[in-house]
């Protein structure tokens, strides 16, 4: 049985000609107890934790309902190899505050990657609020070195991956679970 990463590493290289294949869906906790979904991009992996990294806007409502309850759940779907995984830990936030030089230096590693317009969308109205003017949303491009107050990454660290493999018959699902730093994975049923 192969580690839940090398298996998700081995579904991004299959699915790489597929772009929707790095859209996955993240269900946070709203204050009043009920869930929230939204599609996020997956950037890359943090090596060390084996968590998934995404970016977004400070301003927007995931980020305070994570400040709230950083429980969460992320949930995968590979198409070309019918594979899903779901990934429950905690999120937590980069930029929000003074963080660690190497977490500063990551944050501007992956705004440098990022688009012009993918970068001038940080420097928009504030997301979620009553729909600005349009003259509101014809903003400069950004600096493409140093990012924008608003710009942040969110790190979701894995406790729980279920996987799903859709390709054998019957279907194959193991819940992998960390204890102590070591994975350990247990077949279930469908
Ligand atoms: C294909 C697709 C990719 C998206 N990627 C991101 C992303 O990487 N980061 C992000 O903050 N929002 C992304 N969004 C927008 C979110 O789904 C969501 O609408 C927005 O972040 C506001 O969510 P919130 O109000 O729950 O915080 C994407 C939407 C789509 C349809």
């Amino acid at each position: 049985m192969s580690h839940w990463k090398s298996a998700v590493d081995a579904a991004i290289a299959a699915n790489s000609h597929r772009p929707e294949s790095k859209y996955l869906q993240l269900a946070t906790i709203r204050r009043d107890g009920r869930p929230a979904a939204r599609t996020l991009v997956f950037r890359r992996f943090q090596e060390a934790t084996h968590s998934l990294i995404f970016c977004t806007d400070k301003r927007s409502e995931k980020v305070a309902e994570m400040d709230d309850n950083p429980n969460v759940e992320a949930c995968w779907y590979f198409p070309e190899t019918r594979q899903q995984f779901r990934f429950m830990g905690k999120l937590r936030g980069i930029g929000l505050r003074e963080g660690f030089p190497e977490e500063t230096d990551l944050r501007r590693v992956v705004w440098r990657g990022l688009t012009d317009d993918s970068r001038r969308s940080f420097a928009w109205p504030a997301p979620g609020e009553e729909a600005a003017a349009l003259e509101a949303f014809n903003v400069e491009i950004p600096s493409p070195v140093e990012p924008l107050d608003t710009f942040i990454l969110l790190l979701l660290e894995p406790e729980e991956v279920d996987a799903l493999d859709l390709r054998t018959h019957p279907h194959r699902r193991v819940r992998w679970s960390i204890n102590n730093g070591i994975w350990t994975g247990s077949p279930r049923n469908p």
